[in-house]
């Protein structure tokens, strides 16, 4: 292991004004996604898009890494260029998602433990011969009656925990993501009361299997109500909370913290982060990991059609630009208008 390598690339991942493009819905969420736009989900369909994405210089700018799927870190750009050459060329760092998505937990009816580990040394050294230097797994807490339990939240910890320890020996950067779901009507306390138990399980977790904290990036949720909840908390209550929870459990010596937008609003999710970044100083950078808040814009833009590229790119560079500037915690919502 090279801490050194390590807790460089993490810092270039958390950079001031830049964030990571989440690009790795698996082909299963990618059909969802199409779906949605009328875009039959092919290999070429896929690799069209995301190839737009990956070109766009200008959103491009404000991207410090992009998590990638298998298909898509194998894949070349319609001229024959590599995908992950189009990524290093705009200045960002290639990055690979290794869980194996989350499974039904045994006897914890409801609940998931994300699958993966098997293997995975093995992806790890394969992944890093093609380019990526950091990897990301995503735990999945669900909040319902009786749920979470102990079980979902120290299993999956532990796989987290064991998955960034393989990353760490590999010389690849991992990406902590335990997402405490937004789906549900439950209030915004008991979504930080689970938020502080899963993170720190999640950071006893990671010290048991000796990994090192200065060679990390943590991509937590953010602190906010289930999204059916009648009462829907304050921008204020929602930074709040998200900081003062983050304080009780993130060691300083964490390279930087980048949010997953989870189902916010496109809005919401530049809103929260820009208030969290003007308001508090912190030991880390805070800034964005993001999947729907970043693409369903351009998507939508797209829709399937050559001839809708550039505006899919203006559409995408303009989210870019507005969470790049929340990263540094200036973006005003005027811009949005102007727009
Ligand atoms: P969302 O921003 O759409 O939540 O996706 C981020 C991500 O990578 C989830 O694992």
């Amino acid at each position: 292991m090279d801490i050194g390598e390590l807790s460089r690339v993490a810092h270039a991942m958390t950079a001031k004004g830049r964030g990571i493009l989440a690009a790795d819905e698996s082909s299963g969420t990618i059909k969802k996604r199409f779906d949605a736009i009328g875009v039959v989900s092919t290999e070429d369909s896929r690799r069209d898009y995301r190839e737009l994405l990956f070109r766009s210089a200008e959103g491009m700018k404000h991207i410090s890494g992009v998590i990638l799927y298998d298909e898509t870190i194998r894949q070349k750009a319609k001229d024959g260029t590599p995908l992950v050459h189009l990524i290093e060329a705009a200045g960002a760092i290639p990055g690979i998602k290794v869980d194996e998505g989350a499974k039904p937990l045994a006897f914890c009816p409801g609940e998931t433990v994300t699958e993966g580990l098997d293997g995975l040394r093995d992806r790890l050294i394969e992944y890093h011969g093609l380019g990526a230097r950091f990897a990301k797994w995503r735990a999945v807490i669900d909040i319902a009656p009786g749920i979470p339990t102990y079980t979902s939240i120290v299993t999956n910890a532990h796989a987290l925990a064991r998955y960034a320890a393989l990353c760490q020996e590999q010389n690849i950067v991992p990406i902590v993501e335990p997402e405490v779901l937004m789906d549900g009507d439950h209030d915004i306390d008991a979504c930080a009361r689970v938020t502080e138990w899963t993170l720190k399980e999640v950071f006893q977790a990671l010290s048991h299997q000796r990994v090192t904290l200065e060679g990390m990036v943590l991509k937590p949720n953010m602190v906010i109500s289930g999204a059916k909840c009648p009462k829907q908390a304050s921008v204020d209550e929602v930074v709040a909370r998200t900081v003062e929870i983050l304080k009780r459990c993130v060691p300083a010596a964490v390279p930087g913290i980048a949010f997953l937008s989870g189902g916010q609003s496109d809005i919401d999710a530049t809103t929260h982060l820009n208030a969290m970044n003007a308001k508090f100083d912190l030991p880390w950078p805070l800034t964005f990991s993001y999947g729907r808040a970043l693409q369903a814009a351009p998507q939508k833009a797209w829709s399937g059609k050559p001839e809708n590229v550039p505006a899919a790119q203006t559409a995408f560079t303009h989210r870019a630009k507005m969470n790049g500037l929340a990263a540094t915690g200036t973006w005003k919502s005027d811009l949005e208008k102007a727009a």
